[in-house]
Formats: structure tokens, sequence, C-alpha cells
């Protein structure tokens, strides 16, 4: 198995839900040949496919808006700094990760393969859930939750309604201790969307199986320019630039 392909389609997302589950060593050999859902592809945008070697390599995405565009909610400088600099770093270390891997599989290093899976979790996280996030965001203005349809059905069935919402993933975005992210996912075991975190840059899906609809970022580097040390008053601002359109749009997809 030294192919790129392989990497993109085996060995990298066996390494993802590996790290995610805590998988045993003896038994990561197994997980390694058994692949099934390509983390690095099929649960990423289109913008964030990954691979290394004779691949394609990981690229950051542009963005569908100005730096400006969601002002004031986050300020230019933030999402430039946010996206040109960390997004970027991820997608670089991500690269190198993979390069690595690839060299480690052309020769059948398997230790080497296992001390690759905390760099391709963080960083390959960390592409994964920004590509998700850029998509996640709209301009001032543009941000409308529908009256209607799938989306509001299944956010009234499982929180009450909109608001409630609103609430309950708030809270749990502003208790992430440290690092993390907050999310809306769809759980297609019971067909609900359900409110998640996850610590540090770990990806929902690798981690909890939910298909991610809806993250929000909550590393200080995502609103420590705006408002300093207030992670609530981000929290309640990001409300305003959400683009529903794009949730609704992956919950189409997850169904
Ligand atoms: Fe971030």
């Amino acid at each position: 198995m030294t192919t790129a392909a392989a990497i993109k389609n085996t060995i990298a997302p066996a390494l993802l839900r590996a790290a995610s589950v805590h998988v045993r060593s003896s038994a990561l050999p197994a997980s390694l040949i058994a692949s099934s859902a390509a983390h690095l592809s099929s649960s990423s945008p289109s913008s964030a496919g990954a691979g290394a070697g004779g691949g394609k390599a990981a690229v950051l995405p542009d963005l569908p808006y100005d730096y400006s565009a969601l002002s004031p909610a986050i300020s230019a400088e933030t999402m430039e700094l946010h996206h040109s600099k960390h997004h970027n770093a991820y997608v670089t270390n991500l690269n190198v990760a993979l390069e690595k891997l690839d060299a480690a599989v052309s020769i059948g290093d398997v230790s080497s393969i296992v001390s690759l899976q905390g760099a391709l979790r963080f960083n390959g996280g960390g592409h994964l859930n920004h590509s998700l996030f850029w998509e996640n965001l709209c301009a001032v203005g543009r941000s409308s939750f529908p009256t209607s349809g799938p989306l509001k059905d299944a956010v009234d069935s499982r929180f009450g309604d909109f608001e409630s919402m609103k609430r309950e993933v708030s809270a749990m975005c502003v208790g992430v201790q440290g690092s993390g992210w907050g999310w809306l996912g769809y759980d297609a075991k019971t067909g609900r969307v359900e409110a998640a975190t996850c610590p540090n840059q770990d990806p929902l899906k690798a981690t909890t199986g939910l298909v991610p609809l809806l993250g929000i970022d909550v590393w200080e580097h995502a609103y420590y320019v705006d408002y300093r040390n207030v992670r609530p008053n981000y929290v309640n601002a990001i409300w305003d630039v959400i683009d529903w359109g794009k949730v609704e749009e992956r919950l189409a997809a997850a169904k």
C-alpha cells in the first residue's frame, strides 16, 4: 500500500479514527487495512480535500466573502489572521505530516505511521474544522433562520425552538475548557440534530460520529482581537453571521 490514494482513502482516515477513539495500539494494524469512511475527504467540504505524495495536497480554501464582510461581529483583522495565518498553518503542517506518512507507508514503517497520529489529528482536524467554519458564516445582514422546513423542524424537535437551541449551544461553547469547538451535528442513528463540543481540533465526525452541520470556533484566536478574553460576547455575536442556508444544505445531505 504505497500510493497517495491509499493514504487518502485508508491510512489517514484510519489514523484519525484510531486517535479519536483511543484504539489500543494492538488493534491499529487491523484498523489500517479496514477502511470505511474517508474522513479526510468525504466528511470535508470540497475545498478541504487532502493528500500528499503523488496525490493532491490540502489547500487553503478561498473565503466566499471579504475579510470585512462579517464586521462588527468579527472584524476584518480577525478574519485575515484567522484565515491566512492560523488556518494556513494547519494546511501547511497537514501536508508535511502527509508527506511523512507517505514515506513511512512506502517502506512499511509502522512505528513512524503510528507516531504521526497526533499531527494528523491536530492539523487534519484544524483544516477540516476551519473549512467547514468559513462556509458556516455569511455577511452581516444575510443571516436568516428558516421559518419552516427540515432544519426548523429538526431544531424544534430537539431543542424546542430556535432561541432554546441558541442558548444551549452558546452555553456549551462558552463552557469549552481551553481551546475547542461547539457544534450542531446530525445523528444518523436517531435522525436528530444534537449539540456537541470537541476539544482542540478534534473533528466532530471522527470523534463523535455526528455529521457536522454548524461549527463554532472557540479558540482564542477566533475572537481575542475583537473581544479580548470575553468569549461569551463573541459567541453571542456570531449568531448574527451564521449562514443557515449552508446548515440546511448539510442537513439535507446528511439525511
Ligand atoms: Fe480557528
